[in-house]
């Protein structure tokens, strides 16, 4: 049997370049192994503010950039967290089972309090992966794709799923981490791209927005001058070649114009702009082809088909508990 993989997306922002070939792509060849969930988490973006005000749109975009990218929804099985109410009923069940103090050591709320980025930190703050436990567990999920900063997250979960199953009996696999063999693509500035760090690029971005922000990009820092010869291997632009430059050949000879110096970083980052900016022609016009009718079609089909999944599984995790006067039907 195909084994459950269950991945979410905070609804904040739009999806950048970084997130489309190291996250989405990766999800898209997994699909074919996998029983696929995918969540847009909006209660788990509502975490740390108070402004939901974008969300919807974001929803819309970041599907959107998951349809055209190549998730197929005859397949993966793609939904808004708020709509499958039993990841909600999951939550306050788990949040009952979690020993404060698991949740208090959590090194990702820890830092968020070091760096006092928000001032008072909510009791919804606090929960956030007992939320992302239900996430996961509702669908007794056993591979989750991550970042190494989720990993803390996915150990919570793994406490909470051996904790219930200690408790009440054999009810959740405690499922592991998928780490993608794609490294990080590295932002205009050369740390990992992020919205935070204002140093991504959006695929929907202009010839002329790309090519600003591509030539603003850091290159290899043994290169001060442009008589020196370059090491491509320690580069960002010649990184993005090996992602986003579809010739072969030309990424080669890319390689041996940078490391006799033949080819100076400035021009090299223009050919990189005209490169990239031609990489997202197509996908930007499967974009414009792909109506808002569309993808609410396949929300309300993914909230069918996840709760046709999470209503069974919540009577049984209820029934296991001894809240279920369905329970006798187990
Ligand atoms: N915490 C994840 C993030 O910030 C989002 C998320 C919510 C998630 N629920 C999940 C990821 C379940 C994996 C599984 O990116």
């Amino acid at each position: 049997m195909e084994k459950t993989l269950v991945t979410g997306f905070r609804p904040t922002g739009k999806l950048h370049i970084g997130h489309l070939v190291g996250v989405v792509d990766e999800l898209v060849r997994l699909q074919d192994n996998y029983k696929c969930f995918i969540e847009i988490a909006d209660y788990h973006a509502m975490t740390d503010r108070l402004d939901y005000s974008g969300f919807l749109d974001n929803t819309y975009e970041i599907v959107k950039d998951f349809l055209v990218s190549g998730i197929d929804p005859e397949n993966s099985i793609v939904f808004i967290q708020s709509e499958v109410k039993e990841h909600s009923e999951l939550n306050t069940i788990l949040s009952m089972t979690t020993p404060l103090s698991i949740l208090e050591r959590n090194p990702t709320v820890k830092e968020r309090v070091r760096n006092l980025e928000i001032k008072n930190i909510s009791y919804g703050f606090l929960g956030y992966p007992v939320l992302q436990a239900a996430d996961i567990l509702i669908y007794k999920g056993e591979k989750v794709p991550v970042g190494e900063d989720q990993l803390p997250h996915l150990e919570v979960t793994r406490y909470i799923a051996k904790r219930f199953n200690g408790i009440f009996g054999y009810t959740f696999p405690e499922p592991e981490p998928v780490l993608s063999d794609y490294p990080n693509l590295p932002g205009i500035d050369g740390r990992k791209m992020s919205k935070s760090y204002n140093n991504y690029i959006l695929p929907t971005e202009s010839k002329e927005e790309i090519k600003s922000k591509v030539i603003k990009m850091f290159t290899d820092p043994k290169r001060p001058f442009r008589s020196d010869v370059g090491h491509p291997e320690d580069c960002p632009v010649f990184y993005y070649h090996k992602v986003f430059n579809k010739n072969k050949e030309d990424i080669e000879r890319v390689k041996r114009c940078c490391k006799d110096a033949s080819l100076g970083c400035v021009e090299d980052k223009e050919y990189l702009a005209k490169l990239l900016y031609e990489y997202y022609i197509p996908y930007n016009e499967k974009r414009r082809e792909c109506t808002t009718d569309f993808i609410s079609d396949v929300l309300n089909e993914g909230v069918r088909n996840a709760r046709e999944i999470t209503k069974r599984n919540i009577e049984e995790i209820k029934g296991k508990i001894g809240i279920s006067r369905k329970r006798s039907a187990y």
